[in-house]
């Protein structure tokens, strides 16, 4: 019943083969989405060839470049996609970046440039990628996005990029709010944490780890592939009713107290 077939879908935010996007796009694939995919370039062109070879076997057939904070880079993406593609039905908004400083230590020590950088990436770029895809898509759609619990609950070291996760869980409900009425959905999905570049940046994540191992209803954490699971539902007609919402990926861990 999960059929992706006819439908082309945008994934960002794939670095390497630990991401959580590439767990995404593998599933969409299995789904049989038409896949398009951007990387973040880098001037010696090494995060091009890197992700180029890890998705060749998916065929994607749109590979760009796509740093958030670059206008003229999104503006040549959307374009890229409406002359090649015509429409979009799936976008996967599947980045974040904070500084390694600010994420361990005093939270109140977080730098003005430290805190804008952390939430421009993180929380405004759902917001521009969301508003570019928009008229792109004609026949309705679905937006997810990946956010974690340190954004509703205070968790250690996750300090600035918690800030940023609860800007963009109340993005996702504006914006599931706007898009609506042209049956563009907008959920994300709060993943547990998982072994990746940008979370070895969170100081002592693999004690986080190890603590949702041991105290998670499934007594371990999630993989990519699971979390991909779940992306391919919520841009399928299987999750047609579903908006606004933050899915939680994440072995059962939310619903502990202790
Ligand atoms: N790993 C976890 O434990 C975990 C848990 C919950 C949510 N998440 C979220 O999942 C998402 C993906 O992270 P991940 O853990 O797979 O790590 P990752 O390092 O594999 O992915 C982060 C991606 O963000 C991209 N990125 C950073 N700055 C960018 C910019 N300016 N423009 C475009 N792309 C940029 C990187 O290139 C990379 O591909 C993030 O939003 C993260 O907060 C991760």
């Amino acid at each position: 019943m999960l059929n992706l077939t006819g439908k082309n879908a945008l994934v960002t935010g794939i670095a390497n083969n630990r991401s959580i996007a590439w767990g995404i796009a593998q599933q969409l694939h299995k789904a049989g989405a038409n896949l398009g995919i951007t990387y973040l370039p880098d001037e010696r062109g090494k995060m091009e060839k890197k992700v180029a070879e890890l998705v060749e076997p998916l065929n994607p057939s749109l590979f760009l470049p796509c740093n958030v904070q670059n206008e003229d880079q999104i503006k040549s993406t959307f374009e890229t996609i409406r002359d090649q593609w015509g429409k979009l039905d799936i976008l996967i908004h599947c980045l974040a970046f904070a500084s390694k400083d600010d994420l361990s230590g005093d939270f109140s020590q977080t730098s003005r440039s430290g805190f804008n950088t952390a939430l421009e990436i993180s929380t405004y770029s759902l917001v521009q990628l969301s508003g570019a895809a928009k008229p792109l898509m004609t026949e309705g759609g679905s937006i997810v996005t990946l956010t974690y619990l340190g954004g509703v609950r205070a968790i250690p070291n996750y300090n600035v990029m918690g800030v940023a996760k609860a800007g963009l869980e109340m993005s996702v409900r504006y914006l599931a709010a706007e898009l609506g009425a042209q049956n563009i959905r907008v959920n994300a999905i709060s993943a547990g944490p998982i072994r990746t570049l940008a979370s070895s940046a969170v100081g002592g994540i693999l004690d986080m780890i190890h603590h949702v191992e041991e105290v998670a209803p499934l007594r371990r954490t999630v993989t990519q592939l699971e979390v991909g699971n779940a992306a391919a539902f919520l841009c399928s007609d299987l999750s047609s009713g579903i908006t606004g919402q933050i899915l939680y990926v994440d072995a059962g861990y939310e619903i502990m107290g202790m």
